[in-house]
This record gives structure tokens, sequence and C-alpha cells, in this order.
């Protein structure tokens, strides 16, 4: 393919960012080089937990400083919506000022990052160019148009990315854009019935075209807590996720791989959640539950091996966010506190991120954490 356009910006690494933050690339790219303190040693990975209120980040927060982990947090469009009652700028806006301000008292690092960013229609643009100036990393999500619910020409998603890049890089917010199409349904906002695995010959040019240090490359994810066939085991296809590292080492050793709809789901979980259904009576949604299906986490693992060092987790959240609710009905449905329903919710809800950041290595990267993550026991009974 002919070459659109001149040298991309590099990302500026002076900005600085409010204290204790960062553009995501920075952690990310500590986690690909598997650097913990001074050290190097194994590669791990960034959950990228998606949060649609202050629960979840108070939840997100006390899970990185338990363990020393890098955090990311990250803000779907419907997400900002919700938090700014139904204006996701006015979204952004309380969102950045709320982690701005914890991050500030935190002993961790964190980035705040824009998900599914888009860059086609005109209200998704105004929404970009605020996380550009709020957040400190963006996703240009231009591989589907999801109104015409087709694929993007890649000359168009090039286009777009490389228009996102051109703003975001010189004032250090890292962009991630993404090529291929994932199935699945995450919300109204991000939702698509067919799929479509990253070209290899189409990713060397969309790097280099675009200049993001972040992509999500297809490869068999989905969004959603349906990913599969209850019963069968979801298999990704690693071999082309190497195939496609290869490629982008080969261009810029600094890219990172996203992998979308990384929910493992937890059978913790869904136990629980089924528990507290059928104690309360409420059986109708019990199979509904039981055919819920994610993603194997050694399947997550042999991503994380090529590269996909920011793995996103938003389902599995919202499921333990329902089952601590579920537990919470069930111990004691009359009692009138919303502070006790919203700590046993927080509970369970800080026990899932710590037993997905230790399951991805991020441990002991600002601090040593101060439980022994060999003995933490995920059990949401005794949260
Ligand atoms: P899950 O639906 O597997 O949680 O994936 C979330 C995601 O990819 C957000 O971008």
């Amino acid at each position: 393919m002919d070459k659109f356009y001149t040298q991309a910006p590099k990302l500026n690494r002076e900005r600085r960012f409010p204290q204790n933050m960062q553009a995501a690339h920075g952690l990310v790219l500590k986690a690909k080089n598997g650097e913990k303190g001074g050290a190097r040693g194994n590669r791990y990975a960034l959950p990228a937990f998606n949060v649609t209120n202050t629960q979840g980040i108070d939840a997100a927060f006390t899970a990185f400083e338990t363990l020393g982990a890098s955090g990311l947090l990250a803000f779907s469009n419907s997400a900002l919506k919700h938090i700014g009652g139904g204006d996701p700028i006015f979204g952004l806006e309380i969102a950045a000022d709320y982690i701005e301000k914890k991050a500030a008292r935190s002993s961790v690092q964190v980035a705040t990052h824009l998900d599914h960013g888009d860059y086609i229609s005109e209200k998704g643009r105004k929404v970009v160019q605020g996380a550009v100036e709020m957040l400190t990393s963006v996703m240009a999500d231009n591989s589907t148009d999801h109104a015409a619910k087709q694929s993007m020409p890649l000359k168009d998603n090039i286009g777009f990315t490389r228009e996102v890049v051109n703003m975001a890089h010189p004032v250090g917010v890292s962009v991630e854009g993404e090529l291929g199409v994932l199935a699945g349904e995450e919300d109204e906002d991000t939702k698509s019935e067919f799929s479509t695995y990253t070209d290899p010959e189409e990713l060397a040019t969309f790097l280099n075209e675009t200049g993001v240090l972040m992509l999500a490359p297809t490869i068999g994810t989905m969004h959603g807590p349906n990913k599969g066939k209850p019963g069968q085991k979801v298999k990704l296809n690693i071999s082309l996720a190497h195939e496609l590292l290869k490629t982008a080492n080969g261009i810029d050793d600094e890219i990172i791989f996203v992998a979308h709809g990384a929910s493992t789901m937890y059978e913790e979980v869904r136990g629980y959640a089924v528990e507290q259904l059928e104690q309360l009576g409420i059986d109708a949604t019990v199979q509904t539950w039981k055919n819920f299906v994610g993603t194997d986490w050694d399947q997550i693992q042999g991503l994380i091996e090529a590269g996909f060092c920011k793995i996103n987790t938003d389902t599995e959240n919202r499921q333990t966010y329902l089952a601590g609710l579920l537990g919470a009905v069930n111990e004691n449905a009359a009692k009138i506190d919303i502070r006790w329903y919203e700590k046993q919710i927080w509970n369970t809800v800080t026990a899932s991120y710590i037993q997905k950041l230790i399951m991805a290595g991020n441990y002991g990267v600002w601090h040593e954490p101060k439980i022994d993550v060999g003995k933490f026991v995920f059990d949401l009974h005794n949260v």
C-alpha cells in the first residue's frame, strides 16, 4: 500500500501528568519488559479495569495499593455518560478530577484511558478530544463502523487513527488503535455481530502509518458474557498473536498489544451468585448465570507471552458487582443502610481486582505487596 503520511509524531515523554499519574503506555511498557522496582523479571500484564462509578474506582485503588501494582482505569463512552448524567464530557471532568485527587495520595502510579473512543462520528470526536485533554491515554477505535455494521476500510481506519495520534502524542497522551473486528456486546456503543482476524500484512502498514504504540489486534477474543458455547473451551489464535508480535517488534519493540474481551469470569463468582439466587428463590436467572462463558486464563496467559500486556476486563467485574449485591441482599434485605450494601459490594469487587492483578503478575511494581500473594484466597464468602 502507498504511504499516506509523513512520519507520525512520537509520544512526548517529557509531559508531566498530575502526581502519580502517567500515560498508559509507560506503565504497560514496564510490564512488557518485566520491570518491577529497579529489577527486570518476567513479563506481566495490566488488567484495564472498566469502571463506571466511584465505588469501582475506590475498589481498584485499594487493590493497586494492596499489591503495589500499576493501575489502569478505563472508561467507555456509556460509562462517561452515566457518570456525567447523560453528558460524557461532564463525565470526563468528574472522573478525571476524582482520580487525580485519589492518585495524589496513592502509593502507586496509575493511568486513565478512554475505551473504544470513536473518531468517526461527530459526537465521538468530541469525547476523544475531551479525553486527550483530561485523561492520560485514549483508544481510537476506528476499525468498525458500528452504525453501518461493517468494518472500516483500512485507509479510513488509518486516517482517523492518525488524526488522534497527531493530537495526542505531542501532549504525551498514548493512543491505542484497533485493527480487525471484535465480536460480542459490551454495551450499547460497542457491539458487533461479526468478527475478523487481524491481517498480518495490514499490521505493518497500520503501525507505520499511524504511529500508535498500543494496538488491539483481533485474534478471537469477544466482548461480553457469552464468549463461547457452555461447556466448551474458548480457543484463541495464539500463533497469529506471535506472528503479529514479530512484525510489531520489527517496527518498534515498544509497541504493546491489547487484548479486548479478556474477562475470564471466575468460577468462584458464578458459584457464589448461583448459590445466592437459589437461596433467594430467584431461579429464573440461574441458568443464564450457568451459561456465561469467559476466556480461559491459559489462553490469556498465552497472549501475555505474545506481548498483550494490557488485558481489558469489564464483564467479570460487573458480574462480581452483581454477585456482591445478591449476597448482601441475601444476608440482610431489611438493613436500611446504603453504606452497608455498598461496603459489601465494594469488598467483593476489591477481591476480584486483587485476584486478577495477581493472576496477571502485576504486583510488587511500586512497592512490596501488603499481603502474601501466594496465600490470597479468592472466596466471596470470606471478603
Ligand atoms: P470483556 O467483555 O471480556 O470484559 O472485555 C472488555 C473489553 O474488552 C473492554 O474494552
